[in-house]
């Protein structure tokens, strides 16, 4: 768990960077049909400022970087109403979750239309996640309106808005120690998954039968929720990079690709696990499966400080097109498969993504123009793949074959930690655990 006085730190840090007022609303409740709700996942930002989950709520920053007594962190959130907890549950109210949450100042969610005129007068600027939720941005501009129906009483409305994101990104792009600590538990339950569903899988049985294996083992050990849709691809199906339907049945002499990860208070892992569904992989599938772990290796040991975002990509990218060679899928030389991307009918995804609150973390890649440079508390996936269509060109005994092997890393001071290597993922490890299966 990530204490309270990091958040508390967190909100003084980006206070320290602005000059007027910051406004992050929660994630809104979605509805499914009618009354029945989509589980309530919180805004990223907002939880990261606040550690608060419940929805209806928003954070206020004002900020006055000269002068630190004057800066206020303000939360709104639902008041408590007994007869609506004995339905849905706990609510904090505002005082006792002012008190549990640092803030200073705590209000009823009903009060923001009518304090936020007064919060934003004579302030220079707003800092927002301007385009995120369209409702929120008429309701700012409603705000910023009524402080200018002021205007001859001397009251100044703010002259910007500014992208509350971009200081937010950089922040969330650097984890510290607690994250990390929350993100090795992430991980940890989602390699407990990926060993159950290889324990489990067997021919004849449907994609969603190990994709429940999976959801079982993320919420047995306490995750809340899986981070993203999992995919569960036997056969071909691995070959649609998002399949999520997860509703054929598994066919012994098939591999089966798994790309599943848990959220676990609040932090995503991200792993793809690639194995044969009768626990023995062919010549063909091990053939590209040996190639894929390679170039995901040679990208693994590229991830470490002051090498930029793309070297795990670029060494990945030249196993692969030597591997693509040496079996048939391509020709030529190394180069000249990567300098014309034919490489790319197998291999047309990147080798991966920042990692955190979010499975597609927040945090630029590039910065002014160049690709930027991996340094420590950057965490990271670092995932490869093949995916053989059937295709004249192509030897039919790769067709219809897709791997991917995806591991969560985070950058240290001389390289990287991997998060999800308790997830088996050599040949021997695979088949050795597969023959342990109940009969
Ligand atoms: N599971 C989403 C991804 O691998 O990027
Ligand atoms: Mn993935
Ligand atoms: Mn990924």
């Amino acid at each position: 768990m990530i204490p309270v006085k990091t958040f508390a730190a967190r909100r003084r840090s980006i206070a320290s960077r602005m000059q007027g007022v910051a406004i992050l609303p929660t994630a809104r409740e979605q509805v499914r049909n009618r009354d029945a709700h989509f589980p309530y996942r919180f805004d990223s930002y907002f939880y990261y400022l606040t550690g608060f989950r419940e929805p209806e709520a928003v954070l206020v920053i004002v900020a006055d970087p000269g002068n630190e007594d004057k800066t206020r962190h303000i939360l709104f959130c639902r008041d408590k109403d007994p007869e609506r907890e004995i339905w849905e549950g706990f609510r904090y109210g505002p005082e006792a979750a002012g008190e549990a949450f640092g803030f200073d100042e705590a209000y009823s969610i009903i009060k923001l239309e009518e304090m936020m005129p007064r919060l934003l007068a004579d302030q220079p600027a707003v800092y927002c996640a301007l385009g995120q939720d369209a409702s929120w941005d008429t309701r700012l501009t409603g705000w910023v309106n009524r402080v200018r129906e002021q205007a001859r009483s001397g009251v100044t409305a703010p002259a910007q808005i500014r992208d509350i994101r971009l200081l937010l990104d950089e922040m969330r792009l650097f984890k510290g120690a607690e994250e990390l600590e929350v993100m090795r538990g992430a991980a940890e339950i989602s390699c407990g998954a990926h060993r159950r569903a290889m324990l489990k899988t067997g021919p004849g049985m449907g994609e969603y039968e190990i994709e429940a294996e999976l959801l079982y083992e993320f919420r047995r050990r306490g995750a809340q929720s899986p981070a993203y849709t999992s995919i569960v691809a036997g056969g071909a199906n691995a070959c649609v990079l998002h399949y999520v339907e997860n509703n054929a049945r598994l066919k012994d002499g098939e591999l089966l690709l798994i790309d599943a990860g848990c959220e676990l208070d609040g932090y995503a892992s991200d792993i793809t696990r690639t194995f044969p569904v009768n626990g023995t992989f062919s010549a063909p599938q091990r053939d590209l499966y040996e190639v894929v772990l390679a170039a995901q290796e040679a990208a693994i040991a590229a991830v470490r400080p002051d090498n930029h975002w793309n070297v795990p990509h670029e060494a990945a990218l030249q196993i692969l097109a030597q591997g693509f060679i040496d079996l048939g899928l391509c020709q030529g030389s190394v180069d000249g498969v990567i300098q014309s991307e034919d490489y790319k009918r197998f291999y047309m995804h990147r080798t991966g993504h920042w990692l955190g609150l979010d499975v597609h973390d927040a945090g630029e890649y590039k910065q002014n123009g160049t690709w930027r440079a991996l340094q420590p508390g950057m965490t990271l996936t670092v995932e490869p793949g093949c995916y053989v269509r059937p295709s004249e060109n192509v030897p039919a005994y790769f067709w219809n074959i897709g791997v991917r092997i995806e591991d969560d890393v985070a950058v240290t001071g001389i390289g990287c930690e991997v998060l999800t290597s308790a997830a088996p993922k050599s040949v021997a490890q695979i088949e050795e655990l597969m023959r342990n299966r109940e009969a």
